[in-house]
């Protein structure tokens, strides 16, 4: 069971893995947008309320809430827009992920050595919505 699991596991990571590097390919702007200053780089962010990064930054991060909640895409968040319109919270869920990004810096500024140690991983581990028990069928403790 544990090896059956553990193999499910790493497929799921493998996915997930290969999702990681097709998704700068979704998230660029068509072949026919106006490149603006030096190379198409994308337009400073104009509605950050949270979030301190600026820059290359930004979207790292965003894959990281990408991969925490188990390989959603940007429109989990983001209105699906064309062309996107990651500036926009009509995405009532967008709302929901500045409230965890609070939550998860005020837990983190708990810890008496000041440094990170929850991320949306943490309790995400690849779940929307993370589980609170157990799954019903996992063996019980050895
Ligand atoms: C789990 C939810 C979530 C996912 C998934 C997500 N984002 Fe975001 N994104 C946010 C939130 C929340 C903000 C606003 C942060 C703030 O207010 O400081 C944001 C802001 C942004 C901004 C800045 C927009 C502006 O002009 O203010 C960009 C660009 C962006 N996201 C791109 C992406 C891309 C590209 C992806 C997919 C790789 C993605 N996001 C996936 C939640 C998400
Ligand atoms: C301390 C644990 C914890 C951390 C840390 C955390 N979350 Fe959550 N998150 C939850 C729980 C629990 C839920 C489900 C709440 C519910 O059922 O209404 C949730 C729900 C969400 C949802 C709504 C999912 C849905 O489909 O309804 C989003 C989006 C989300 N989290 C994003 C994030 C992001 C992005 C981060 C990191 C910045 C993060 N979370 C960090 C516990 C956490």
């Amino acid at each position: 069971m544990r090896a059956y699991r553990r193999s499910v596991y790493d497929l799921g990571m493998r996915v997930l893995v290969s999702l990681l590097f097709l998704i700068p390919l979704c998230a660029q702007p068509p072949q026919d947008a106006p490149k603006k200053g030096g190379g198409g780089q994308r337009q400073p962010p104009k509605n950050l309320k949270v979030l301190k990064v600026q820059g290359p930054e930004l979207i790292p991060l965003m894959r990281t809430y990408t991969v925490a909640l188990g390989g959603v895409k940007c429109d989990y968040c983001h209105v699906a827009a064309q062309p996107p319109d990651f500036a926009s919270d009509e995405n009532p869920k967008k709302e929901i992920a500045r409230h965890m990004i609070t939550m998860a810096q005020e837990i983190n500024a708990r810890f008496p050595d000041g440094k990170e140690h929850v991320t949306c991983y943490t309790c995400h581990r690849g779940d929307p919505i993370p589980k609170m028990v157990p799954a019903p069928a996992a063996p019980a403790a050895q």
